[in-house]
C-alpha cells in the first residue's frame, strides 16, 4: 500500500514536473491578410474559442511575422494579435511576434504588396502611413517586436538566421535590431545588415539549399543555444509543414492566406513531442530527406 502511494505520488510529481518545464508552444506562420483562415487556424489549434478570445490557457503562441500585405485584413489582424497578447497573458498563456520582411516593408513605405482595398480600409493613404509610423497604432507595437525569439529549445525566426549573426545570441540580434530599425526606417541606412537580403527576414537558405546547408544551420543553432529554428518566409506550396536537416529547420509558411491555396496548419512543440496540427487532426512532424525532396 505505502510502495504504491510512494510510487502514485513519484507519478504525479513528474507529471506536474513535466507540465511546468514543457509549455505547449504554436506556431504559424505567414498571415499575409486573411482574417478568416487565420480564426480557424487558432481555433482547431486550440488558441481561441468560438467567439475568438483566448481559449489557449497557458500555452505560448508564437506567430513570424507577416501577418500584413497581399490580403485585406491587415486591421483586423493586428488588432486580434494585440488583443490575444492581453488575453493569453491573464490566463499565463504569451503570445509572441516577431517582425517578417513585410511588417518592415511597410514601415519603411514600401507598398509594393499592399492591396488597394487595405489601403482604403485604413481611410485612405496618409492613414495608413499614420498607422505604420511609429507612433501609429501598428508601428509603435512593430517597433516593440523582436527580430527573433528563443522559446523553450526552439529558435523562432520569419526567414532564417546565419552564424554571422549569431555570434552574441538571440539577445545580441534582437538588441542590434533595436538599436537600428528606426534609422533603417528613416533613412535606409542598415547599420548591421540586418534587414537586408540574408538577414533574418529575408534568408532562405535553411529552406531551399540543398543538404551541404544543413551544417551551416548546426553552426548558427550552435551559436544560438537552442535545438531547432523555426521560419517562415518560403511557402511551402503543398500545404505542409516541412522539417529538414533531421528536424533542425522547420518550415511554417504554408500559405495559410487564400492568396496563396488557402493551407490552413499550424507546428505544435512540447518538449520533444513535435506535431504539424491540420484541421484533420494532429501529424507527428518527420524530417525529409533534402536529396529526396529537390
Ligand atoms: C473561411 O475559412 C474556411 C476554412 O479556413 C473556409 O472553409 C470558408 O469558406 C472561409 N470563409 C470565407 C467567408 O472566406
Ligand atoms: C525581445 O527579446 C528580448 C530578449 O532578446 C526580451 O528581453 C524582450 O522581452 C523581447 N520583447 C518582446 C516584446 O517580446
Amino acid at each position: 500500500m505505502l510502495q504504491w502511494l510512494a510510487f502514485l505520488s513519484v507519478l504525479v510529481v513528474s507529471l506536474v514536473v513535466h507540465a511546468v518545464t514543457e509549455p505547449r508552444i504554436v506556431a504559424m506562420g505567414d498571415l499575409h491578410g486573411d482574417l478568416n483562415n487565420t480564426l480557424t487556424i487558432m481555433r482547431f489549434a486550440g488558441l481561441i474559442d468560438q467567439d475568438n478570445r483566448w481559449s489557449g490557457g497557458d500555452t505560448i503562441f508564437v506567430q513570424t511575422g507577416d501577418v500584413v500585405d497581399r490580403g485585406v485584413d491587415t486591421i483586423a489582424l493586428y488588432e486580434l494579435l494585440q488583443r490575444l497578447r492581453d488575453e493569453a497573458k491573464e490566463q499565463g498563456g504569451q503570445v509572441v511576434s516577431v517582425l517578417g520582411n513585410h511588417e518592415i516593408m511597410n514601415m519603411v513605405g514600401d507598398w509594393r504588396y499592399v492591396h488597394p482595398d487595405d489601403i482604403a480600409s485604413f481611410g485612405g493613404k496618409q492613414a495608413r502611413i499614420k498607422a505604420f509610423s511609429k507612433e501609429g497604432w501598428i508601428g509603435s507595437d512593430l517597433m516593440e517586436w523582436n527580430l527573433t525569439a528563443k522559446v523553450g529549445s526552439s529558435v523562432f525566426c520569419h526567414g532564417g538566421i546565419l552564424p554571422k549573426y549569431s555570434h552574441d545570441g538571440i539577445d545580441g540580434i534582437n538588441r542590434r535590431a533595436k538599436e537600428s530599425l528606426e534609422t533603417y526606417i528613416n533613412e535606409r541606412e542598415d547599420t548591421y545588415g540586418l534587414f537586408g537580403g540574408d538577414g533574418p527576414t529575408w534568408y532562405r537558405g535553411f529552406a531551399v539549399g540543398d543538404e551541404r546547408i544543413c551544417a551551416v544551420l548546426d553552426k548558427a543553432l550552435m551559436m544560438l543555444e537552442a535545438d531547432r529554428m523555426v521560419m517562415g518566409h518560403t511557402v511551402q506550396r503543398d500545404g505542409r509543414i516541412r522539417a529538414r536537416c533531421g528536424g533542425k529547420a522547420i518550415l511554417i509558411d504554408i500559405g495559410i492566406s487564400h492568396v496563396y491555396g488557402g493551407h490552413p496548419g499550424a507546428l505544435e512543440i512540447q518538449g520533444d513531442q513535435i506535431h504539424a496540427v491540420y484541421e484533420h487532426g494532429k501529424e507527428k512532424l518527420v524530417a525529409s530527406r533534402i536529396h529526396e525532396e529537390l
